[in-house]
C-alpha cells in the first residue's frame, strides 16, 4: 500500500457565520463548529484511506477565540498520522479579517477517524510520512494522544500505554 504525505489529505473548507449559527451572544456556536471540523477531518480521511471512514473519538478541541457573526471561517483538516485502521486528523481554525485580509488562528481540534469496509468492519489504511517540522511534531505526539483517548475510553490499560507514561517519568 502506498503511503501518504499530509499535503495529499489537506482538506479547506470556507463558509460564513450566518444568523441561525449563532449563539445569544452572535458567536458562532460550538456545535456548529464541530460539525464543520467534523465534516473536513472526514474529507481528508477519505483522501487519505480512499475508503469509507466514520468519526471514532473527538480527541481535543480547544475554542480559544470566539468567531462572530459575518466571520469567513476556514476550517482546514490533514492527517497527523496514520496507525493501522485509524488516522489522527489535526484541524486548524483561521478566521479573516474583512479589511487587511489577513488570516488569524481561532480555535483547533483533533479528530479520530476509522477506514471501515461497507460492513463497518476497520480496514487497513496507508502509512503517513510527515514532511514540515509541524507535521513531524504532530506525527511523533499523535502516538500519545491515540494512547490516553484509549486508556480513557477504557480500550487501553494504563500500564500499556508506554509512550504516554514517559511523558511524566
Ligand atoms: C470506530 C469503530 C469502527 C471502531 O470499532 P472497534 O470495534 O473499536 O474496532 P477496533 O478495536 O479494531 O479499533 C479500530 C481502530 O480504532 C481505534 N480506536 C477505537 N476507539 C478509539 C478511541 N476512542 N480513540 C482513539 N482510537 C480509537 C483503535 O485503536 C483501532 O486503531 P488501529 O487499528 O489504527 O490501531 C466503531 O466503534 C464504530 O463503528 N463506531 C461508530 C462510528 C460512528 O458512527 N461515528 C459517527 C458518530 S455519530
Amino acid at each position: 500500500m502506498n503511503s501518504r504525505t499530509a499535503e495529499d489529505s489537506r482538506t479547506i473548507l470556507t463558509d460564513l457565520v450566518l444568523p441561525s449559527e449563532t449563539n445569544p451572544l452572535n458567536n458562532l456556536f460550538g456545535g456548529e463548529l464541530l460539525a464543520r471540523m467534523d465534516r473536513a477531518a472526514s474529507i481528508s480521511a477519505r483522501r487519505h484511506s480512499r475508503r469509507i471512514v466514520v468519526t471514532a473519538s473527538v480527541n481535543h478541541v480547544a475554542f480559544n477565540k470566539a468567531v462572530p457573526l459575518g466571520s469567513v471561517v476556514t476550517v482546514e483538516a490533514k492527517v497527523s498520522r496514520a496507525f493501522k485502521t485509524s488516522m489522527e486528523i489535526y484541524i486548524d481554525v483561521w478566521v479573516e479579517d474583512r479589511e487587511s485580509g489577513s488570516r488569524s488562528k481561532a480555535n483547533e481540534a483533533i479528530y479520530t477517524f476509522v477506514a471501515v469496509d461497507e460492513t463497518g468492519t476497520p480496514v487497513t489504511v496507508p502509512e503517513l510520512v510527515p514532511e514540515s517540522d509541524l507535521e513531524k511534531s504532530r506525527f511523533d505526539a499523535a502516538l500519545r494522544r491515540k494512547q490516553l483517548s484509549l486508556v480513557l475510553a477504557g480500550k487501553m490499560k494504563p500500564n500499556d500505554a508506554t509512550e504516554l507514561k514517559a511523558l511524566f517519568e
